[in-house]
């Protein structure tokens, strides 16, 4: 393999103010000064596991614009591949973001040209996929264009989903995913009616879908390994830290995890290890800007 990772996904300029509250329905309020950052789930998980030492490609697509050169030009800084990133068709996503003074965020996206990343685009970067190890994906660009991934992925190639922002899975993308990695909110959508408060419960309802292992994240509560193989599941806690901004940790997590998943750990010592990464991340601002390297997080 060229790669030990190839990330599908979205590229964003992340537009980011802070805001002592979130403005209601009809109200203003007065933040920070503006900060735009290098961004998108997809671009984000590729510089994450670039700086910890990944061989990273990126599949994905910006506009013929600044936002698209800022992100092209964060990729190359960290090292990834960009043959695979597609120019023009539409803007670059921009994700508008308010960080609260907790370290929480709310964001909306505008997909821009990562809603023209297509099935034919996937078709096309064959070649890229059968050089990589492990390829990861989240739901940033169209569920079409997932799908068409899955159907490319060649025999022993290892996939990663994380279903974000959430929506109802096809049972072939489900039945690829080793593992779905997602939050509390993302399980409860596709479980679309909660079975106990138990987070253990919540990962077997997720495995009985199909996928052949599930990670639920749980912020300062670490992480739920759930592997159909073994039928285990096993909690992975987190080291305490003071959030500053959880903005891009979530992709940190799961490009730590998939880097580390083919490398050839396993599952739980995969998640603790991107635990610790998500960790640092949330320490500092920004999604990209503060990922750690390996060494930072004290590897292995
Ligand atoms: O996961 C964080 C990312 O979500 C941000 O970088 C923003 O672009 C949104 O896509
Ligand atoms: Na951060």
């Amino acid at each position: 393999y060229d790669y030990d990772l190839l990330v599908v996904g979205s590229a964003n300029a992340d537009l980011v103010i802070g805001v002592e509250r979130r403005p209601a329905a009809g109200e203003t309020v007065l933040g920070s000064d503006l900060a735009v950052h290098p961004g998108g789930k997809g671009a984000n998980q590729a510089v994450a596991a670039a700086r910890l030492g990944a061989r990273t490609a990126l599949l994905a697509r910006v506009g013929d614009d600044a936002h698209g050169r800022l992100l092209l030009a964060s990729q190359d800084a960290a090292g990834v591949d960009t043959d695979g990133v597609l120019v023009g068709g539409a803007p670059t996503g921009v994700a508008l973001i308010t960080v609260d003074p907790s370290g929480d965020n709310s964001i909306v996206v505008s997909p821009g040209a990562n809603a023209r990343l297509t099935p034919e685009d996937v078709r096309a970067a064959g070649d890229l996929i059968s050089r990589s190890r492990v390829v990861s994906a989240q739901l940033e660009i169209p569920l079409e264009t997932v799908t068409e991934v899955v159907r490319t992925l060649p025999a022993g190639t290892r996939f990663v989903l994380n279903p974000s922002p959430p929506a109802p899975l096809p049972a072939e993308v489900l039945a690829a995913c080793d593992p779905l990695v997602l939050n509390e909110h993302e399980a409860a959508f596709i479980l679309g009616d909660t079975p106990g408060d138990a987070p253990e419960d919540w990962s077997r309802a997720l495995l009985r879908l199909g996928p052949r292992s599930v990670v639920i994240t749980l912020g300062a509560q670490g992480a739920l390994v759930a592997e159909g193989r073994t039928d285990t599941v096993v909690r992975v806690p987190s080291p305490r830290v003071d959030a500053v901004d959880t903005t891009g940790a979530g992709d940190a997590f799961t490009a730590a995890l998939a880097w580390r998943l083919g490398l050839g750990d396993e599952l739980p010592a995969a998640a603790a290890f991107a635990v610790r990464v998500g960790a640092v991340a949330v320490t500092r601002r920004g999604a990209q800007d503060s990922f750690p390297t390996a060494e930072e997080v004290g590897a292995p």
